[in-house]
């Protein structure tokens, strides 16, 4: 696809003055432009905007029932999109914000229906990056935005996975590599007890830790209920089908991975570090969760764009430090 959209690099703890006032004249003129956040690339419009809005969607081909995240430059802007603010809302929003965690609370009057697809509740975080927060202030109003990628396909954190968006986009805005590198943490502060949407950035165990146990989203609730529906099952994946084994297996994928690769077949192996095959690895994840989150997109996007048949992927440890990465993987392997 040609694609001669602008690229402007700035970086994201000293906001370059230029491009920030670029990007906010745009957004206020109702464009989409993708903008880096410490998770992922976001593809933003202004939220307060219903035409901005629908073109979010139509840029990312996303079904019109899955509600977007606003964003917003600063902890107190939440008055101006939400109502009814329940005080532990507010415990986890000084906790967290700036930070890679969004908080399902009733909708403000001022939030079109379309940002919500229609529900009484919205989705808001306050971005960690000083050149996030000053693009929103640019704008002048708040940002709706999902991950700026293809809905359904793997999310962007380098601007270069943004381009498969083509010319839906009028301008990206480049701050290298996102530090957090999966999504944030969404919870559901109108149910009683608040309900864990997404794992992401910011650990379980510390947001209960402010505001006791959270109530868990099952298989059942991903099939009945469309109140998140980013949460089912076959998301974030990419095309190349992905195998997940765990460590007990690896013998015998071992074993398939040699057999097939010497058949002529272009089959990837991913490990993290102290594999005894880490020689035959396609690519070596780190056995750490922050790196191997700041790490997992690229490496799914390189699984795109290598023209595997199929890739084996190591499973993560059980421990709840990997929640959030062992959750993108099993959604990644998800086919159906
Ligand atoms: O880290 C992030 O959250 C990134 C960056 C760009 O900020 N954004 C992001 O947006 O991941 P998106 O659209 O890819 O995911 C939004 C998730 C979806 O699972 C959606 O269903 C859920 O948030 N969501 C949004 N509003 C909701 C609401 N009112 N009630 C329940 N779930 C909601
Ligand atoms: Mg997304």
């Amino acid at each position: 696809m040609p694609n001669d959209v602008p690229v402007l690099w700035s970086d994201p703890e000293l906001p370059d003055g230029a491009v920030v006032e670029r990007a906010g004249v745009l957004l206020a003129a109702g464009a989409l432009v993708a903008i880096p956040t410490e998770t992922v690339y976001g593809l933003a419009a202004n939220a307060l905007d219903r035409a901005a809005v629908l073109k979010i969607f139509a840029a990312k081909g996303r079904p019109s029932f899955n509600p977007l995240i606003v964003h917003l430059a600063d902890v107190g802007d939440i008055e101006h999109v939400a109502r009814d603010i329940p005080p532990a809302a507010r415990v986890l929003a000084a906790a967290f914000w700036p930070g890679p965690l969004s908080l399902v609370v009733p909708r403000g009057p001022s939030v079109p229906s379309e940002v919500t697809a229609g529900l009484d509740s919205v989705a808001v975080r306050v971005p960690s990056l000083p050149l996030t927060r000053a693009i929103i202030r640019a704008a002048g109003v708040p940002l709706a935005a999902p991950s700026a990628n293809r809905s359904n396909e793997v999310s962007p954190t380098r601007a270069q996975h943004v381009t498969a968006l083509g010319d839906r986009v009028s301008l990206i805005v480049d701050a290298g590599p996102c530090t957090v590198g999966i999504e944030s943490t969404v919870v559901d502060c109108t149910t009683a007890p608040y309900t864990l949407l997404r794992p992401g950035g910011v650990p379980r165990a510390a947001i209960e830790a402010l505001v006791g146990p959270l109530r868990l989203r099952t298989h059942a609730d991903e099939g009945e209920s469309r109140t998140s529906p980013g949460m089912m099952s076959r998301h974030y994946a990419p095309s190349v089908p992905l195998y997940l084994f765990a460590e007990h297996e690896s013998p015998r994928v071992l074993g398939e991975v040699r057999r097939e690769r010497a058949s002529g077949e272009k089959i990837a192996l991913i490990t993290t570090g102290h594999a005894p095959y880490a020689a035959e690895a396609t690519r070596i994840m780190p056995g750490e969760p922050g790196a191997y989150a700041r790490e997992l997109y690229a490496m799914l996007h390189e699984l795109d764009a290598g023209g595997f048949r199929r890739a084996y992927v190591e499973l993560v440890p059980a421990d709840p430090s990997w929640d959030a990465v062992r959750d993108r993987l099993y959604r990644a392997a998800h086919r159906e």
